[in-house]
Formats: structure tokens, C-alpha cells, sequence
């Protein structure tokens, strides 16, 4: 969808059909505004999601900003003026944003632009340079924070999305029609990436209700004639194994339980269940889905909330995801923003600062005793 550069006509159009998805997901998930009643729902995304509901009774605003609502955007990009920016943005916005940057938060936002010079040589140095080229980040739908460079455009996000579309290929972690199931998939930037090289990957999209309509609103945008699974064709989320080729299924987080005790070929998490309370964590990492599904592929914090900065409502760390038996394939520290320096507050004074933990990525097979033999297939 390049709707930064389509006629006022067009882009109108775009923004009613956007409206109506949003409006049929609601329709299509009987429980959409249950979220908040989830027990032990963490502080962070208890905001989260009152403020989806809240910006939801503006239609026409979400539908334009589904990419960045209530406090989760595709994070900072540094100061650049294009005309992509500008008629994604307006001037006003674009302008003030450019001199915002250039001027009081200068340092700020050159620690931003090094982070992804950074980001950009960890992908090509894994070899994802092809990757980069063919998927300009400002061409695909509702992107609003893009950054012009090395001849394609990227924001800090969509490069983590890159790379760990590259490792699910490098690492062989799908087979050709195999079921994908990610936790946390906010508004599945990544399953329109690895859909467009794996188109028959089934994948199951599991999150709060606002964030699986943001990623029905982004891949229906994407994958129009895909076959787009909602939360009130239980039957299928029953069955996962005759899921059609190709088709992507949204599960309430509330509705997991629908599937906990199937398997898939890869299920992962990336950014997400290091953020979690302990009993959320234990009722998706004890699941047998995430025991028994031939892989696992895991980016989370090695600790959510240091004693010097609790920054998650959280006392996992990486201890809590190394299982008895379990043959670990990969682990090591993600690469992606790893550099990254953000300015804030901590222990009263504000500088610019790496986040409060590092992140580990680790790719697991289950242990023999979890392994899923052919007979229980
Ligand atoms: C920091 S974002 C990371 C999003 C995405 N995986 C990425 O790497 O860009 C955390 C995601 O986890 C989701 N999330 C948080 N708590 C959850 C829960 N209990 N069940 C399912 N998803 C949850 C959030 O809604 C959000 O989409």
C-alpha cells in the first residue's frame, strides 16, 4: 500500500477500507473489550490496553495511526526531512519534528541514527543485505517513522523484525506450509515479512484484542485475499493442524488456552514475556505448545527488572527459560539495538543511557521427554 503517495481520492478510500477492517475485527471477537479483566495483567500493558479502547472511540484517528497507538510505535528515528515524511506526516509535523531533533535533543537523536548504522551492519553481517533492500519499511502499510539511508528505508523496529526474519530463514526454523505460532505479535510487522518469502506458512497471532486488530487491519491491508482466521472461529484454533496453507489466525491472549496443549513447528516470543507477572509467563512458557513444538525462538530480556531499575512490573530473568533436558541450538546476546542509547531518568539524574538489561536470543528443541513422537501427532 503506498498510501503516502496516492491522490487524495485514493487515499481516502484507503482510509474507509482501513476503518471497516477495524470494524469487523471488532465485530468478529466477541470478547474484544474484555482485556482489562485478565488476571494479573502487568501495570505496563493494563495502560496499554485502557488506552487502545480509549483512542478506539476515535475510528477515524486509529485507523490513521494503527501502527502507533497507546504508547508502542516503530521507535525513534533521527531527524530527516523527506517528502515520504512529509505526506505521511504534514509539514508542521515533519518540520517540527526535524528541528526538534537538529536542535534541543541533538545528542538524543545521533545516538538514535548510530544505533541503526549499527543494527544495519549486524544484518548484513549475518547476511540479510538482500532483505534490506527489497523491504523499504515506508512502502508498507501505516508506516509513519521511516529513515532514509543506504539507498532503502528502515525505523529501529523494522530492522529487529529483519533480522529475525533472516535467522527464522538461515536457521531452517520453518518448513514450507509449517505452523508458526508468535506471542506477542503487536501489529505483525513480522508476519507480513516472513508471509511475503514463506506465503505458505500457516501462522496463529496471539496478543491483547487491540493489537490482533491492529495486525488484521496491517496483513488484510498486505494479504487481502490471504485466508484471515478471527477469534470467533473457535473450531479452527481447535484444529490447528488442518489450518489451511497460508492462512493467519488471530487468538485473543485470553483464548490461549485453546491452544495450549497443540504443538507447532516454531512457536516464539520476542520482546514480550520478560515483561510479563510470573503467572502470565508460567501460562504461556509451562503450555505444552511452548515445551513440545520442535522449536523454539526466544528474545527476552536476561533480567526484567534489575534491582537498580525495575523497569517490568516483572521478576523473570533468563534462569527462568533454560528447561531440564532441552537442547539449546542457539544462545547468544541479541545484536539488534544493542548499542542503542536512550535518554532518561535513572538514579535522579538524566543522560543518555543503555536500556537496564541486555537481551538474550536463544533457538531450543524440546527435551526427550516433551518431544511430541509421530503417534501423537
Ligand atoms: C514490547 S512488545 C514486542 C512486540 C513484538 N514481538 C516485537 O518484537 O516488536 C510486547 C508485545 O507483547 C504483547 N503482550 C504483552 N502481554 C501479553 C500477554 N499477556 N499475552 C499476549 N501478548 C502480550 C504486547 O501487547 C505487545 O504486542
Amino acid at each position: 500500500l503506498q498510501s503516502s503517495s496516492a491522490p487524495s481520492s485514493r487515499r481516502s478510500e484507503v482510509a474507509s477500507s482501513l476503518r471497516s477492517n477495524i470494524e469487523e475485527f471488532v465485530r468478529r471477537a466477541p470478547d474484544f473489550y474484555a482485556d482489562l479483566g485478565i488476571a494479573d495483567l502487568d501495570e505496563k500493558h493494563a495502560k496499554i490496553v485502557g488506552a487502545a479502547y480509549e483512542q478506539l472511540k476515535d475510528l477515524e484517528r486509529a485507523s490513521r495511526n494503527f501502527r502507533s497507538w497507546s504508547a508502542q510505535s516503530d521507535m525513534t528515528v533521527p531527524g530527516q526531512l523527506s517528502w515520504a515524511g512529509i505526506k505521511a506526516n504534514g509539514l508542521s509535523l515533519s518540520l517540527a519534528k526535524y528541528i526538534y531533533a537538529k536542535t534541543l535533543k541533538r545528542s538524543a537523536y545521533e545516538a538514535v541514527g548510530a544505533s541503526i548504522a549499527d543494527d544495519i551492519a549486524v544484518l548484513k553481517m549475518v547476511g540479510g543485505s538482500d532483505l534490506l533492500r527489497e523491504n523499504p519499511v515506508h512502502l508498507t502499510p501505516g508506516a509513519r517513522d521511516f529513515y532514509f539511508v543506504e539507498k532503502t528505508s528502515v525505523s529501529t523496529r523494522w530492522l529487529r523484525y529483519l533480522y529475525l526474519l533472516r535467522q527464522i530463514q538461515a536457521k531452517e526454523l520453518l518448513p514450507e506450509a509449517g505452523l508458526w505460532v508468535d506471542v506477542g505479535s503487536y501489529y505483525g510487522g513480522l508476519q507480513g515479512l516472513v508471509r511475503k518469502y514463506h506465503p505458505k506458512v500457516r501462522m496463529v497471532l496471539v496478543d491483547f484484542h487491540h493489537q490482533l486488530c491492529r495486525s488484521y487491519v496491517y496483513l488484510k491491508t498486505l494479504y487481502p485475499d490471504a485466508e484471515h482466521v478471527f477469534p470467533d472461529q473457535i473450531s479452527a484454533f481447535q484444529d490447528l493442524d488442518s489450518l489451511p496453507p497460508g492462512t493467519i489466525a488471530y487468538l485473543p491472549a485470553r483464548s490461549f488456552d485453546l491452544i495450549s496443549e497443540h504443538h507447532a513447528d516454531l512457536v516464539s516470543n520476542f520482546f514480550s514475556l520478560g515483561e510479563m507477572r510470573r503467572s502470565v509467563f508460567e501460562s504461556y512458557y509451562s503450555s505444552r505448545m511452548f515445551r513440545s513444538s520442535s522449536r523454539s525462538y526466544i528474545v527476552n530480556r536476561v533480567v526484567s527488572s534489575p534491582f537498580f531499575e525495575g523497569t517490568y512490573d516483572s521478576d523473570i530473568s533468563m534462569l527462568d527459560y533454560i528447561r531440564h533436558g532441552q537442547r539449546v541450538l542457539d544462545f547468544d546476546i541479541f545484536p539488534m539495538h544493542h548499542y542503542m542509547l536512550i535518554e532518561r531518568k535513572v538514579l535522579g539524574t538524566t543522560r543518555l543511557r543503555n536500556v537496564s538489561s541486555p537481551y538474550f536470543e536463544m533457538v531450543a528443541t524440546p527435551s526427550d521427554e516433551d518431544r511430541v513422537t509421530n503417534n501423537e501427532k
